[in-house]
């Protein structure tokens, strides 16, 4: 077990941007950080104007979701070959607001990761508990069993990230306890090597829920979290880049 991981901050902007919005992308590429990996999700019509604007700088760019297939009969949808041809490099899918505004569930959530690594792009794939799940007492097996459910069928730490983010903690300003936090991972991370052996122990288990520059540091030296999902707090560069330096 000797991998280290490599800390791993993700900005999605989800529903939010706008083209005047490139820059806060240009801002953030300027300051290029390379203390950790860096990747921005932004909303589709832009993912390939933040592929050309992130250029060469270590700003890796990626897409909110993808279709589980190739190409076909699917208005609306975006397939992962097409975010891989624009230049992206990763697909967050089966965020809680996808899982909640479309009745996305586990089994399409791992296919659409399948299809995420059939094209080459890093899978973070979201997982979390709702408060009501929380207060039942029994969060951790729930959210073991929904990443058991949810991870693609080949995930290595070079393709696939967990992203651990609790209902109740996206877009509220409230966080789980370090405590909490720590449980969780411990959990994760428990079942992952026991899955996946050397490649569970490296793939990367980040937190995601009311991360702001404010409480990056602390929640980033939780053991077992590597790196952040960010919403609110990416949209801006001097908040997100907050972030990114305490990674
Ligand atoms: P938040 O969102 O940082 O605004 O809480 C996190 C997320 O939904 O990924």
């Amino acid at each position: 077990m000797t991998t280290t991981r490599r800390k791993l901050v993700a900005g999605n902007w989800k529903m939010n941007g706008l083209t005047a919005s490139m820059a806060e992308l240009v801002e953030m590429c300027d300051a290029n950080p390379t203390n950790c990996d860096v990747i921005v999700c932004p909303p589709f019509p832009l993912l390939g104007r933040f592929v050309g604007s992130a250029g060469n700088s270590h700003i890796e760019i990626g897409a909110q979701d993808c279709h589980t297939a190739e190409s076909g009969a699917h208005t609306g949808d975006v397939s992962a070959a097409l975010i891989k041809d624009v230049g992206a490099t990763a697909v967050i899918v089966g965020h809680s607001e996808r899982r909640t505004d479309h009745g996305e569930q586990s089994g399409l959530i791992k296919a659409k990761a399948e299809a995420a690594l059939a094209n080459g792009l890093t899978a973070i794939v979201c997982i979390g508990e709702t408060e009501a799940e929380r207060d039942a007492g029994n969060a951790e097996a729930l959210v073991t069993a929904q990443m058991r459910a949810s991870l693609p069928a080949g995930a290595t730490a070079a393709n696939t990230v967990v992203a651990y983010e609790p209902v109740w903690a996206i877009g509220t300003g409230r966080t789980p306890t370090t405590e909490q936090i720590a449980s969780m991972h411990a959990a994760l991370r428990t079942a992952l090597k026991a899955d996946l052996g050397e490649e569970g122990h490296g793939i990367r288990i980040l937190y995601g829920g009311s991360v702001k520059p404010g409480n990056a540091a602390e929640i980033f030296a939780i053991p077992d979290v590597d790196g952040g999902l960010i919403g609110g707090a990416s949209l801006k560069a001097t908040d997100f880049l907050g972030i990114v330096s305490a990674a």
